[in-house]
């Protein structure tokens, strides 16, 4: 236990009890926790990230420990599975055509998890900081851009927000109403069709190949947040990554910026070919994560605006004037506790830098905070009421120990 604990635990003692039991009770051996031990008994490559940023509010060694399992598994270029099938390996081995992990990758949080131990005084080493160098290096270098320069996901698990109306256009059916099981149906298919390169590292998906303003922020943020952690590494290699990760958040931040839309007000996403379809400028919470790189004063007010994103129990998944907009349908329209987070680490930058004001930060805050109370813990809730949705607990709904 570290200095950091007492506080958080002073500020909501029941909430910080709760969440350190859900906690404790999804950790599984190897060492990580499961998302939800019915629902989700498997390691999520994202979920873990955040569980790990959790942990540093409870135990710093397991923060560690879950980290250093989601990059356990780094194939030889760098490819990061976004999940581990610690206890059961063949689970899903025929839809994935291989034993132990998936074959597609997630939001490289694992520096945001990284810099959170860092800051607990726990020293890193630097073999784990070089697998988490590797592994950006790996985004950045070997996956496909669009012609604007975003990173490319290759299926739509990989954005972590696999229903979110951006997708819409790669449905096979017709666009709305969405159809939750024809879409399902889809994401199988389309893992069907993805390419790998000669050590089973996703680079293609002739059907599925999108540069993501929301996924190209994301790497870009955690390129910016690895980067003075290996600038201290002794090992000369670990180090001299630094320039490359620099540069590689700088490039996709340009890229993020460019997609900016004056006259819709959102960035739209871009196909690696074929037509830019309309759901690519759809105004979702995923595309609000541009914010890390291109913190624009209007978008933040809108987080917490009630005629846009903003919502007593977090910010809405989707644009309350988007016609699809439905708080209770799988990322359709709920709040996620790991969006509210984000957006909130998004809106500290904007307050350090002048461009919103403290109580934008206060209010995404204290919804993740009411969220998680109301729903008891659950993975995503309506953002109008609280009401919880999906698997709960869900752990990451642990993250509101951390605002
Ligand atoms: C769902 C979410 C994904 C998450 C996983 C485990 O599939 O869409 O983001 O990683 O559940 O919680």
């Amino acid at each position: 236990m570290t200095s950091n604990v007492a506080p958080h635990r002073l500020a909501d003692p029941a909430l910080f009890d709760a969440v350190a039991a859900m906690m404790d009770n999804a950790w599984t051996q190897p060492g990580f926790c499961v998302p939800n031990g019915e629902v989700y008994p498997h390691q999520w490559l994202w979920d873990s990230c955040f569980h790990s940023v959790i942990w540093t509010k409870l135990d710093p060694s397991r923060a560690l420990t879950e980290v250093d399992h989601v990059l356990a598994t780094i194939g030889p270029t760098g490819f990061v599975p976004h999940m581990n099938y610690w206890t059961d390996p063949d689970a899903h081995a025929d839809l994935w055509a291989r034993s132990k992990t998936s074959s597609i990758t997630q939001p490289p949080m694992w520096a945001l998890a990284l810099s959170e131990i860092a800051a607990c005084g726990v020293v890193l080493d630097d073999e784990l900081l070089g697998r988490a160098a590797r592994g950006l290096l790996h985004l950045l270098d070997d996956r496909p851009r669009s012609a604007s320069g975003l990173a490319c996901v290759l299926h739509p698990w990989e954005t972590g927000c696999d229903d979110s109306p951006r997708w819409d256009d790669w449905a096979s059916g017709p666009s709305a109403p969405f159809d939750r099981v024809g879409w399902k149906n889809d994401k199988v298919r389309l893992v069907g069709s993805l390419v790998f390169d000669d050590h089973g590292a996703p680079i293609d998906n002739p059907d599925f190949a999108v540069g993501s303003v929301g996924f190209s922020a994301l790497v870009a943020w955690n390129c910016g947040l690895l980067a003075p952690l290996v600038a201290a590494a002794a090992d000369p290699e670990v180090a001299g990554s630094v320039d490359r990760l620099q540069a590689g958040r700088d490039e996709l931040a340009d890229a993020v910026r460019s997609r900016w839309d004056d006259d819709r007000r959102i960035w739209w996403d871009e196909p690696l070919r074929g037509d830019l379809g309309p759901s690519s400028g759809a105004r979702t919470l995923d595309a609000m994560l541009a914010l890390f790189v291109d913190p624009r004063a209007e978008m933040f007010d809108q987080l917490v605006d009630a005629e846009a994103f903003g919502a007593p129990f977090g910010p809405r998944g989707v644009h309350r004037a988007e016609p699809g907009y439905e708080p209770d349908q799988y990322w359709r329209g709920p709040a996620w506790p790991q969006l509210t987070y984000l957006l909130w680490r998004a809106a500290q930058r904007g307050v350090a830098e002048g461009l919103t004001a403290s109580s934008t930060a206060r209010m995404l805050a204290t919804s993740l905070v009411d969220g998680a109370r109301r729903s008891g813990l659950a993975e995503y809730w309506n953002p109008e009421t609280g009401e919880g949705r999906g698997a709960a607990p869900q752990s990451w709904a642990g993250l509101a120990i951390c605002v």
